[in-house]
C-alpha cells in the first residue's frame, strides 16, 4: 500500500449467473413511486436478491470461451453464443474507512453493462474496452453490513467483427483514498526533450476532494531511476476545490537520463506525494521513460533520433484457451514472441488494450499504436476517447493515438469533421504523440479524414502511397494494414473445402498483399514509416475466406497459441538484420510422395542458399530479400539442409529431417517457475515426438492431462481454427504435432506443479514447474456465505399507543411512513411506538 491509499483487488469471489434475469414488473402506485428512487433497484440489481444458486468465479472471466461452438451463432464472434449474464460481489468495509473516498474500478466488461452498488444505479457503460470508475462513497456501508456490487452484462451487444468475449474479462479494484487525493489516472508525467537538448518532465497532477471546504495542499514529485535512486524532485502548493478536479503543475529538469528504446527499455518512476500541514494525504507512483519520437514526411520514423521502420503487427486481444480473459503473464509471453520475430511495434486493433499489456510493452520494449474503438463526437464517444488518453499517456511505448479503423465516412466531410473533433479532444490531454487513423480508401478525395490526422494510416491502399505523398508532401504516412494472407500452420496444400490453407504465402485475399510483397511496398519507400501486419496472432472469429467449421482467423503470423506459421520465418528474415536467420518451409515428412517434386521455400536474410538433400547438393540460388528463395526438390526421406552464405562465406545452416512415427508426448513449460499468487500463468507446449525426439509435424493425437500441485489448467488449444474441442478441461488433441495448455498458480500456492500427459500408444510426457510462494496483490476479502440483507425498511409514524401491526398504508400516501436504514434507526424512547416493515423473499437455502 502506498501511504494514504489502498488499491485492493476485487477479482476473487464473484457470483455469476449465465443468462438474463428479468426485472420484476412493477404495478401499483406505491411500488411505482418507490421504484423510481435512488437505491431501490429491484430483481438481481437489488441488494437483497437471492443469488445463493449462482456459481462462484474469479476474474478475469470470459463466459463465451466456455460455450460450445454453434453453427447458428455469429461467425464474426467465433461461432459462440454470448448472451446476457449477471455478476454479484459482496464485501465489507471497516468502519475506519468511513469518510474515505471509495472507488470501484472495473477494467473491462464485454460489452454493455449496468452496475449497481448497494442497489443504487451507479454506471451504465457502452463499451467493452474502457474502464468504469464508480465513486461509491455516498452509498458505502460499514461494519457488519454488506456491500454488494451487481453487474448486468449484455454481451449480445457488439462493437466489433471479431471475437469479443463476454463478461468481466479484465481486473477489478477497490481504491480507498483520503477525501483529498490524486484523481484516478491523475498523474501525467511524460518526459519531453526541448530543441536545445535538455529534458524536462512537465508534471500535471489532478486532485480531487470530497471535503466541504477548499484545501491547500503541497504536491511533490520525485523522479526515481531504475535502481531506485531519487534523481530530482519538485513541488508546488495548490488549492483543491471541493467536489471538483484541480490541477497542480510544475516541471522537473533532468540531466542526461538513460533512454527508453526497443532494445533497452529503461523505465523510471515518478512518485507524487500530496501533503497538507506535513501530513501525507496521498501518494502515487507511476512509471515513465525518456525517448523522443519524430515522424518525418520524407524520411520516416525516428526513435531517439535514430531512423527506424516500424515492423509491427496488428492484434486482437484473445489467446488460446482463455478467450479475452488473458492472465497478465500471457501478455508478456505474447510480446516476447513478437520480439523474437524481430518485431518492434504493435497496433492494438481496434481498441485500447488491457493496462497490464501496456506495462509489458513498456518493460519489454515494443512500440504501440493505441486505438480507440468507437468513432464519433458525441459526449459519450469523447468520454471513451478521453479515458484512453488519460489512462495511457504515461506509457513510453505508446507512440501514436488512433481514432478510427476503416470508417465509411472516412472519405467525406463527416469523417474529416469527426477526426478534427476527436483530435482536438486528444490534444487537450496529450500533445506529445500524433493522432492517426487507419483509413482504407478515399484518401485521395478532396476532403477526407486523413487531412485532420497528424499522420496518415493506410489500410490496404498501397496503390495510393505515391500519389498521396505527392499531393500531401508534409504528411507522414504508414501502412496500418497491408498483408492479407491466410495460412494454416504446417499445412502445405490448399483445399478451401477442407479448410486448409497452404504455408507458401500464396493464399492472398483480394484486398491485400502477401507477407513478402507487403514488406517490399513499405520498405522500398523511405517516406512510409512502417507497417502493422494484419495480424501477429490468429484470433477467434473472422474465419474468412472460410466459414463453419472454421471458427477463427488464419491471418496470423502465429496461430492462436503463438506457434509460428511460415510467415513467422519470413518476417524474421525480413526484420532481423543483426544476425543470420535461416529456416526451411516445409517439414520433410512426405511418405508416399517419393520422387515427386516438393516446393521448398528457404527464408533467410543471407544472400545465397545452397540446398542439400541427404548430403548431396540440390541447387544453389541467390536470395531475393523480399521473395526469399524457392526450390523444387524431388522427395526422398532423410535430411534437407540449407546452407546460407554472404559473399561466399557460410553464415548459417538449418535442416529439416524426416521423422519416425509418433513415439511420445513431450511437455515444455515456457518458464521454470510460477509465482504462487493465484494469478501467474504460463503456456506449456505439448509436442508429439518420434523416438529421436523430433516433433512429428503431421501428428494429430488425443492427449489427456493430469495436473497435481498448487495450480490449475485454465485453457487448452492447438491452433487449428476448425477444432471444436472444449478449451476448458483436461483433454485436447494436438494439431500438426502441437498443442498448448495454460496453467495458473493457486492463491497461496507453493511447491511443485507436475503435469502428466498421456496419449494412447505413446510414451507419456511429464513436466514440472516450481510454484514459488508469492504474496498475492492486496485484495478485498471474499464473503463466503451470503447472509440475507434486509434493506428496505419502512417506519410508520410514531404513536403513543401500540399500533395495529397489520395496518395498511393509505394508497397514495408517500410521506407518512419513512424509509429506515437497519443500522441507523432513531433511538427508541419509552412510550413511543412505531412499526418497522419490509418485504423479502427468504433465500432458497433458508427456505423450509
Ligand atoms: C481489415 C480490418 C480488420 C480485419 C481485416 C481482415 O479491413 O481493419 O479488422 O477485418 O480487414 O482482412
Amino acid at each position: 500500500m502506498q501511504s494514504g491509499r489502498e488499491r485492493l483487488s476485487l477479482d476473487r469471489g464473484w457470483l455469476f449467473h449465465e443468462g438474463d434475469i428479468p426485472f420484476p414488473i412493477v404495478t401499483g402506485h406505491q411500488p411505482s413511486y418507490d421504484n423510481a428512487k435512488a437505491g431501490s433497484s429491484s430483481g438481481a440489481a437489488s441488494a437483497d436478491y437471492d443469488d445463493s444458486s449462482w456459481k462462484l468465479v474469479n476474474l478475469p472471466h470470459d463466459w463465451a470461451v466456455e460455450q460450445p461452438f454453434d453453427r447458428n451463432a455469429n461467425l464474426a464472434q467465433g461461432y459462440r453464443q454470448r448472451g446476457v449474464g449477471w455478476y454479484r460481489r459482496y464485501f465489507r468495509l471497516d468502519p475506519v474507512d468511513h469518510g474515505k473516498h471509495l472507488e470501484i474500478q472495473l477494467d473491462g466488461i464485454a460489452t454493455h453493462s449496468t452496475i449497481w452498488v448497494n442497489g443504487v444505479l451507479s454506471a451504465r457503460n457502452w463499451s467493452g474496452y474502457n474502464s468504469i470508475y464508480i465513486d461509491m462513497t455516498p452509498f458505502a456501508r460499514f461494519g457488519k453490513e454488506l456491500n454488494v456490487i451487481s453487474v448486468q452484462v449484455d454481451a449480445n451487444a457488439m462493437e466489433g467483427w471479431w471475437y469479443e468475449g463476454a463478461g468481466m474479462y479484465r481486473h477489478t479494484w477497490l481504491v480507498k483514498r483520503n477525501p483529498v487525493h490524486i484523481a484516478t489516472d491523475g498523474v501525467f508525467a511524460a518526459p519531453v526533450k526541448s530543441a536545445d537538448g535538455t529534458w524536462s518532465i512537465p508534471i500535471e497532477t489532478t486532485l480531487y476532494s470530497t471535503e466541504q471546504n477548499l484545501s491547500t495542499v503541497q504536491v511533490e514529485s520525485t523522479l526515481i531511476d531504475p535502481e531506485g535512486k531519487p534523481v530530482v524532485s519538485g513541488h508546488t502548493e495548490t488549492t483543491v476545490q471541493s467536489l471538483r478536479e484541480s490541477i497542480a503543475k510544475f516541471a522537473l529538469t533532468v540531466n542526461s537520463p538513460r533512454l527508453w528504446s526497443v532494445d533497452q527499455p529503461t523505465l523510471y518512476t515518478v512518485r507524487t506525494v500530496v501533503k497538507r500541514d506535513g501530513v501525507v494525504l496521498d501518494e502515487l507512483t507511476i512509471h515513465n521513460g525518456f525517448r523522443t519520437i519524430r515522424f518525418d514526411p520524407d524520411k520516416g520514423f525516428f526513435l531517439n533520433d535514430r531512423p527506424m521502420k516500424l515492423m509491427g503487427t496488428a492484434n486482437h486481444q484473445d489467446h488460446a484457451g482463455v478467450g479475452v480473459a488473458v492472465p497478465d503473464s500471457l501478455w508478456d509471453f505474447r510480446v516476447r514472441r513478437l520480439k523474437e520475430m524481430g518485431s518492434n511495434a504493435y497496433r492494438a486493433a481496434h481498441n485500447a488494450p488491457a493496462a497490464e499489456f501496456l506495462d509489458a510493452t513498456d518493460r519489454l520494449g515494443l512500440m504501440v499504436m493505441d486505438e480507440n474503438r468507437n468513432f464519433g463526437s458525441s459526449p459519450e464517444h469523447l468520454r471513451q476517447l478521453d479515458w484512453m488518453i488519460r489512462r495511457d499517456r504515461n506509457h513510453p511505448s505508446i507512440i501514436m493515438w488512433s481514432v478510427f479503423n476503416e470508417e465509411p465516412s472516412q472519405g467525406t466531410e463527416m469523417g474529416y469533421q469527426l477526426v478534427r473533433r476527436m483530435s482536438a479532444s486528444v490534444k487537450e490531454l496529450d500533445t506529445t504523440r500524433p493522432v492517426t487513423a487507419a483509413q482504407s480508401n478515399s484518401d485521395l478525395n478532396p476532403v477526407n479524414a486523413s487531412q485532420a490526422a497528424d499522420v496518415a494510416g493506410f489500410n490496404y491502399v498501397y496503390r495510393d502511397f505515391d500519389e498521396y505523398h505527392r499531393i500531401n508532401p508534409t504528411k507522414p504516412m504508414f501502412s496500418s494494414e497491408d498483408t492479407s494472407t491466410v495460412i494454416t500452420r504446417d499445412q502445405y496444400t490448399t483445399d478451401r473445402k477442407a479448410m486448409l490453407l497452404d504455408s507458401y504465402d500464396d493464399q492472398v485475399l483480394p484486398w491485400g498483399l502477401s507477407h513478402r510483397d507487403a514488406w517490399k511496398q513499405v520498405n522500398e519507400r523511405p517516406f512510409i514509416f512502417g507497417t502493422m501486419v494484419w495480424t501477429g496472432f490468429d484470433y477467434r472469429g473472422e474465419p474468412q475466406p472460410l466459414s463453419w467449421p472454421a471458427a477463427g482467423s488464419s491471418f496470423g503470423i502465429m496461430d492462436l497459441c503463438g506457434f509460428p506459421k511460415s510467415a513467422y520465418w519470413i518476417h524474421q528474415a525480413q526484420w532481423i538484420t543483426d544476425r543470420p536467420v535461416l529456416h526451411i518451409i516445409p517439414h520433410w515428412n512426405w511418405a508416399g510422395s517419393e520422387g515427386k517434386p516438393i516446393k521448398v521455400m528457404v527464408t533467410t536474410n543471407a544472400q545465397t542458399i545452397a540446398l542439400f538433400l541427404n548430403g548431396k547438393p540440390v541447387a544453389e540460388k541467390p536470395v531475393d530479400k523480399y521473395e526469399m528463395v524457392t526450390f523444387e526438390v524431388p522427395y526422398s526421406a532423410g535430411t534437407l539442409e540449407a546452407r546460407a552464405s554472404n559473399g561466399g562465406k557460410e553464415v548459417a545452416r538449418f535442416d529439416v529431417e524426416t521423422t519416425g512415427a509418433p513415439a511420445a508426448i513431450r511437455l515444455t513449460p515456457d518458464r521454470q517457475s510460477l509465482a504462487g499468487d493465484g494469478y501467474d500463468a504460463q503456456p506449456i507446449t505439448v509436442e508429439v515426438v518420434d523416438a529421436k525426439g523430433l516433433v512429428v509435424p503431421t501428428a494429430d493425437v488425443p492427449v489427456t492431462f493430469t495436473l497435481s500441485g498448487p495450480a490449475a489448467i485454465i485453457g487448452l488449444n492447438n491452433g487449428d481454427p476448425t477444432n471444436h474441442e472444449p478449451e476448458k478441461g483436461t483433454q485436447h488433441s494436438t494439431y500438426h504435432g502441437l498443442a498448448q495448455i495454460i496453467v495458473q498458480s493457486e492463491l497461496a500456492g507453493k511447491g511443485k506443479l507436475t503435469l502428466h500427459a498421456t496419449s494412447p500408444g505413446l510414451n507419456a510426457g511429464d513436466a514440472s514447474v516450481n510454484v514459488i510462494a508469492t504474496a498475492a496483490p492486496p485484495a478485498v476479502a471474499e464473503i463466503s456465505s451470503q447472509a440475507l440483507v434486509l434493506m428496505n425498511l419502512k417506519r410508520s409514524p410514531a404513536s403513543a399507543n401500540s399500533p395495529d401491526p397489520n395496518q395498511q398504508l393509505v394508497i397514495s400516501d408517500m410521506n407518512s411512513w419513512t424509509p429506515a436504514h437497519p443500522d441507523a434507526l432513531p433511538p427508541f424512547r419509552d412510550g413511543v411506538f412505531a412499526i418497522y416493515r419490509t418485504n423479502f423473499m427468504p433465500r432458497r437455502a433458508d427456505r423450509p
